[in-house]
């Protein structure tokens, strides 16, 4: 499982596009760890700073759409804060509670959950924005 970026998910902002692409890869890296050799340090370290990442993330994003007077801001912040809710949980998994079957299904969650998210979720911004200032592409490439 490989998340690979198309520019049909950019939302015409070269920070935003740059910080997808750089999730994509840690989710990319998370996936690709062998469910047999990945170990509990290797895994938190992943994880934590991939929702690092994601979080400072999400507030650069919610600026970007505070900025265009994104109409759905409200709901797309509240699907920002639940995540942000479930990694909180899921940074705060122990040792003890991790096993190979429990990080398959942590890692297959991140993976479906990003993918979602920038391909549905954020494509709508980048199609506001761009209905909004047509020549957007030109300016950002
Ligand atoms: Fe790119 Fe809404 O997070």
């Amino acid at each position: 499982m490989i998340l690979e970026w198309s520019d049909e998910y950019s939302l015409s902002n070269n920070i935003i596009d740059a910080q997808h692409k750089k999730l994509f890869k840690l989710v990319n890296t998370l996936s690709q760890l062998n469910e047999r050799q990945v170990t509990f340090t290797n895994f938190k370290k992943t994880l934590n700073y991939l929702v690092q990442y994601a979080l400072q993330h999400f507030k650069d994003e919610e600026i970007l759409q505070r900025l265009y007077d994104y109409p759905q801001y409200a709901e797309h912040k509240k699907v920002h804060d639940d995540f942000t809710a479930t990694a909180g949980i899921l940074s705060k998994i122990t040792e003890k509670e991790f096993s190979p079957e429990k990080f398959i299904s942590l890692k297959g969650t991140l993976y479906n959950w990003l993918k979602q998210h920038v391909a549905v979720d954020d494509k709508k911004i980048g199609d506001y924005i761009r209905g909004k200032v047509p020549d957007i592409g030109k300016l950002t490439s």
